[in-house]
């Protein structure tokens, strides 16, 4: 495992591995306090974050290492027209692992090639977002004790929404999962996803745009936002931005032990009444998502 660009670069086996490195951190902190101390880690981002960015950097920090880097495209020499390959060649002069969102899908690809120091996805388009898929994945771990036998079911953007695309990838490698797809007609998951992961694999799957007559028989609900900045036009965005708005009333038929969750940023797919339900797991989801930052640096640097 030298970068990581895709969730399926992890096997199911080294997930299990993070898994347990990110709850020995949980419950030893000062045993990795010094893990990464004199290396860097460089945050390359071509594209807005809150969550990812500081999750990376604070990850780094707890680990001992240091942090460099840019968060927007416009502080960086990709402003003046530089290549994905000569910002990458450069950065290797300086860190010793690179974290990059990029609103193209493939660039984090582009900057492996062109790198002898550990490359991780941080988002790439509308395509994948592995790092998320570690935060949830660790999430669902800790609430369900299993990978399966759930009902899961995604809602929102699926068509443009990655850390759909990366979960569904992780998840359609352990058994009996079945994948409930609510969305609006024009938000549909991609058919690639369809056709490479879920139909190559056998998968149960079911598309539905009504998301309260699927609610009842779901283990977890996995809302997301529609995402403005892949939309070609304004008014279509406008239309489908509030498909779907998670509220108490509609949560009366679903499991009392339903997991809810969501990459986050909200805009208004779940109500802020919902964030005391004990259901809701969306901020735990971004606590998590530090510990298997964590523990994926610590693997990618070869200091574990
Ligand atoms: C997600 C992303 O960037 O894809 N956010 C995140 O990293 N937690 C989800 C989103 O932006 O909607």
């Amino acid at each position: 495992m030298k970068h990581l660009i895709n969730i399926l670069d992890l096997s199911t086996d080294d997930i299990k591995e993070l898994i347990l490195i990110a709850n020995d951190i949980i419950e030893n902190p000062e045993k990795y306090a010094l893990k990464c101390a004199g290396k860097k880690l460089a945050t390359l981002f071509f594209e807005p974050s809150t969550r990812t960015r500081l999750s990376f950097e604070a990850a780094m920090l707890e680990l001992g290492g240091s942090v460099i880097g840019f968060s927007e495209a416009q502080s960086s020499s990709a402003a003046k027209g530089e290549s994905i390959a000569d910002t990458t060649k450069t950065v290797n002069c300086y860190a010793d692992i690179i974290a990059m969102r990029h609103p193209k899908e493939g660039a984090p690809t582009v900057a492996a090639l062109n790198s002898q120091i550990p490359v991780i996805n941080a988002g790439d388009g509308g395509h994948n977002h592995p790092t998320q898929t570690l935060a949830d994945l660790l999430t669902i771990y800790r609430e369900k004790k299993q990978f399966s036998g759930l009902t899961i079911g995604l809602c929102g953007d699926l068509k443009f929404g990655r850390t759909v695309h990366s979960l569904i990838s992780a998840m359609s490698r352990y058994s009996d999962n079945k994948f409930v797809l609510i969305s609006p007609d024009e938000l549909k998951l991609p058919s690639y996803i369809k056709k490479d992961i879920l139909n190559q694999n056998n998968l149960q799957y079911h598309e539905t745009s009504d998301l309260q007559s699927v609610i009842s028989d779901l283990d977890i609900l996995y809302m997301t936002r529609v995402q403005r900045e892949r939309f070609f036009n304004e008014a279509d965005y406008i239309r489908l931005k509030d498909s779907y708005i998670l509220t108490p009333d509609k949560l009366t038929h679903a499991k009392q032990d339903m997991c809810i969750m969501h990459p986050l940023p909200r805009v208004n797919e779940i109500s802020v009444s919902i964030d005391d339900d004990p259901r809701a797991c969306y901020f735990k989801q971004v606590l998590n998502g530090k510990y298997m930052r964590m523990a994926l640096i610590l693997k990618l640097l070869g200091v574990i």
